[in-house]
Order: C-alpha cells, then structure tokens, then sequence
C-alpha cells in the first residue's frame, strides 16, 4: 500500500477516507514534528500532507524517493522548496479558494476590534474596572463611511473589499497586476503605492509572500501614513517590519494594528506585546470549522489524484509536466 504522512491532525474526516486506499500516519502529537521527524516518517511515504507550519526542504525532499506529491493544507506553500520538487518532478498543491470567505472575515474582525478597541473593553469589564458609562470612555474611530485601502489584489482581497460597501467605504488598491473584475464588481480604484498610504483609514495587507513584498512595510511606509490609520495584516508576517511597526504604533505615526501573522512566526516581537494599540492574533486566518474541514478535503482530494496518476486540481507548480525524469 503506497503511504500517505500527514503532518498533523487535521479537522474532520477526510483523512481518515484513504485510510482504506493507502497506508495514513498522522503525526497526532499537540507540538509540531521536528526536522527529524518528518525525514523518518516521509522517507517511505508517496505523498505528504503538510501545513504551512512545516519547513518542506531540499534534504526532505532528497530523502523520499518514492514522492509523487506534497499537499499543503493552506493557500500560502513558502513553507515547501517548491523549485526542488518541480526538479524531481513532485507535485505541489495547495488549498485556494476555500478559505478565502473566512480570512476576509478575520480581517475585517481585526480591522473592528482595534478601531473600536474590543481587546481593551474586554479586559476593563473582566478585571472589574468597568464603573460606569463615560462620555469619553475607550473613544475608538469609526469605521463606516472611511477608506479602506488593499495591498494585494487576489481573491481574499477582493473578499476583504467587497465587504466594505456595506459599511459605505471608499475603497482603494495596490496590486501586482490591475482586478477589473474587482473594480467592476466593488467599485474599487487601483492607486499607486504611495497613495494607498497616503489616503488609506485602514490598510490591509493580502498579499502573498514575495521576494518584493517582503518586508514592504517599514518605517518610512508607516511615516507616510495617515496618524490616525490602521494597519491590518492577514497574508503573512515578513511583508511587515515588525520592531519598526512597533516604533511606529509607539510614537502614533499610525493609530493601531491588528495582525494576524508574524515575522518569526510563531515569535512576536516583544515591542508589540508591550502596546495596548495592537491586537494580536495566533495565525487564526482560515480558523473556522467549516473552512478547517473543507481546507482536509481538499489536501486529500489533492493526495488521490496525484496518486491515482492524475494531476491533481490546485497545482501550484504546473511547470513539472514538463519534467523529463
Ligand atoms: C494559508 O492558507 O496560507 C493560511 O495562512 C493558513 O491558514
């Protein structure tokens, strides 16, 4: 039976559905499995079903020379040296579309709780300190009626945008390539860099993890924006110099953060816990039970094609059929 490894638990039964097909170990333990782990349970297995808190390396790759797939349970595959798998001709594939719904809804939860400081009321009302109402009591901003500025285009943030017209937003972008389709549907203006800074109340980071939009948010970014903004970031940590966000949300060259990744993830920058501006989220993007669920399906349906010698449907390395082993 060929051997499918599967990192970690994942929600619902769709694991548990090539148990009949195929030889499954789950790593079931809470920790993450270390390098070591990985290379002794993977160097056997025909596909592996990572998350994208596993580092899928050369040496991994090297050492599994029965591999025919590595699924990523998660949109963002940064975590997998996907180059080396196209090489060997190794399918990568991940999990879009599915858990496009509840990011969006994540940072729009986000972009609330620290405009409307939800974090701190919360701690004034558990610690008993809420004694009465006041006219100036935990004053936040307003979200309605401002502008929401998206860097990065793609579908979630289309996702994110499209919710603001029901709270009668402007909303403006920044993106790789033009979204007509976005523009036509939400109404949308693509600005360049400098104005999305400029003009945005909250800004939300959706972009994927690239060599240039790697650490694209800095101190001069948040010096350019508008001191009662708001940055929101759902895509992934390194897009945002943390130590300088810190900085910036100390002196209120911006107004607050929410952030749902980190640059040395699961590392937080210890500036940033020390300041009541921000809230911070443990990568809970895509956590919601429906999504966790539909997110294992996909990795699995990805895992049966491949290994029924068919190419499976969310590929992200398209270029390894042309590999000549
Ligand atoms: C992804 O899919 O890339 C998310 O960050 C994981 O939830």
């Amino acid at each position: 039976m060929k051997k499918v490894f599967v990192t970690s638990k994942l929600p619902g039964n769709a694991v548990d559905s090539l148990k009949h097909r195929f030889d499954v170990e789950v790593f079931d333990k809470e920790d993450l499995p270390t390098k070591r782990e990985i290379l002794e349970s993977a160097k056997d297995a025909c596909a592996i079903i990572s998350t994208v808190s596993n580092q899928i390396d050369k040496e991994i790759i090297d050492s599994c020379p029965d591999l025919s797939i590595i699924s990523n349970y998660g949109v963002g595959f940064e975590n997998i040296e996907v180059s080396h798998a196209t090489k060997k001709g190794i399918f990568v594939t991940n999990t879009p579309g599915v858990l496009t719904e509840t990011t969006a809804d994540l940072a729009w939860a986000l972009m609330f709780a620290v405009a409307r400081r939800v974090v701190e009321g919360d701690k004034v009302v558990r610690e008993g300190e809420f004694k009465r109402w006041g006219p100036a009591f935990l004053l936040g901003i307003d979200v309605h009626g401002k502008t929401l500025g998206i860097y990065g285009m793609g579908r979630i943030g289309r996702a994110v945008a499209r919710r603001a017209n029901g709270f009668g937003m402007r909303v403006l972008y920044n993106s790789r390539s033009r979204n007509f389709e976005a523009e036509e549907e939400i109404g949308c203006s693509l600005v360049d860099f400098n104005s999305l800074l400029r003009e945005s109340n909250f800004l939300v980071i959706t972009a994927p993890l690239t060599e240039s939009t790697r650490g694209r948010f800095g101190l001069n970014e948040f010096k350019s924006m508008r001191n009662d903004s708001i940055l929101v970031n759902v895509s992934r940590g390194p897009i945002v110099r943390e130590k300088e966000l810190a900085e910036a949300l100390r002196k209120r060259f911006i107004w607050g953060a929410g952030l749902d990744v980190y640059e040395k993830e699961p590392e937080v920058e210890n500036e940033l816990l020390k300041l009541k501006n921000v809230v911070l989220l443990p990568h809970v993007g895509s956590a919601s039970l429906e999504t966790r669920e539909k997110m294992a399906e996909m990795a699995v349906e990805n895992v049966v094609s491949a290994l029924s010698g068919e190419v499976p449907k969310n590929l992200v390395n398209p270029e390894v059929l042309n590999v000549n082993l």
